[in-house]
């Protein structure tokens, strides 16, 4: 039998921080072992949004090193760069043929961009849920692991894949989201998640622990006086998840206490989530620094790349054929 198809990509917008970490890459770690997968950085979804060409191929070489770094294994894994498989847009320009536009201008992602970027509304943006929804079919991906956010993406691609099925016959699977555990990771100024398009908003994976303790600081918190229940949302809500998400449930239990009690200390709790945060992080920024060092990326990308393209190539020819074109 054939093993499961796996696919995720992340943004090629610089280094990773926790958000990925937990909302992708967690889940990414735990598949490899058991699945086919492919893991790309998507640099055509980065361009969609302002951008300096200068740095792209930087950022993407920062996400590759993240990658391997956490622990992704290119010798169970696939990596791949999103443009340099060019069936990716080929497949997404087939399936947009059979998909309303209606659809995707009501996408809360695609309003959201237009609120977050007035000047820059594209047709790529439009467009962006079927990229990715041909990222996936491209290779008959099963599961993806994503953070809860690209949910109404992977609707967009399962209805795809459903209605490709239909018209032209069994193809396509219909993906389902791979949950990790703490796949929402709220941003540090409180409000939302964490992103790297918010400044002050995230910790990178990079970040040494002086770093930490910078971002940590800015986190809005109140007078530490007021007691009760600690709040769900806000500056300190994001202190109290990153103590869950980083599974600290007796710090959690501590601090939880002192603010029932009217007497939290927030420079003192701030100090000790920046300790363990870096103690978590520190391990991967050793294997990166050695990668850095020693690895040659472009081999292995030079030797992933083709694998991916004759997978893809597969594929493509296939839905080529069904579709009455060759
Ligand atoms: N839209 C995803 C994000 O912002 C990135 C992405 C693009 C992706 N193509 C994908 C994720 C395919 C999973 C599978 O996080």
């Amino acid at each position: 039998m054939d093993k499961k198809k796996v696919y995720s990509g992340i943004r090629a917008t610089g280094r990773l921080h926790l958000g990925n970490y937990f909302g992708a890459v967690k889940g990414m770690l735990q598949l490899q072992d058991k699945y086919d997968c492919v893991f790309s950085v998507v640099d055509l979804h980065a361009i969609t949004t302002p951008y300096d060409p200068n740095t792209l191929k930087q950022n993407v070489r920062d996400v590759i090193l993240d990658y391997l770094a956490a622990g992704l294994d290119p010798e169970k894994c696939l990596i791949e760069i999103q443009s340099s498989v060019p069936e990716h847009t080929e497949l997404a320009y087939l399936l947009s043929t059979i998909y309303p536009v209606s659809r995707l201008e009501d996408l809360p992602t695609y309003k959201d961009k237009k609120v977050q970027y007035p000047k820059y509304i594209n047709m790529g943006l439009l467009f962006y849920p079927v990229l990715m929804a041909a990222d996936i079919l491209l290779y008959k991906a099963e599961f993806v692991p994503v953070g809860i956010d690209q949910e109404p993406h992977l609707e967009v691609t399962r209805e795809i894949a459903r209605k490709f099925n239909q018209m032209f016959g069994q193809t396509f699977p219909e993906p389902q989201r791979f949950k990790s555990d703490g796949e929402y990771v709220p941003s540090l100024t409180g409000e939302g998640k964490m992103s790297k398009t918010i400044e002050g908003s995230f910790i990178l994976l990079t970040d040494d622990l002086a770093t930490i303790k910078y971002r940590l600081a800015a986190v809005p918190t109140d007078s530490g006086k007021l007691g009760g229940e600690v709040p769900k949302t806000g500056g300190i809500a994001t202190l109290f998840s990153l103590l869950r998400l980083f599974e600290r449930d007796d710090l959690y239990k501590k601090y939880e206490q002192d603010y029932k009690e009217g007497n939290i200390k927030y420079s003192e709790m701030k100090k000790e989530i920046a300790d363990v945060i870096f103690n978590t992080l520190k391990p991967i920024q050793q294997k990166r620094a050695k990668l850095e060092d020693s690895f040659d990326l472009n081999e292995m990308i030079e030797k992933h790349t083709q694998i991916c393209r004759e997978v893809a190539n597969q594929t493509l020819t296939q839905v080529k054929q069904e579709m009455g074109l060759i």
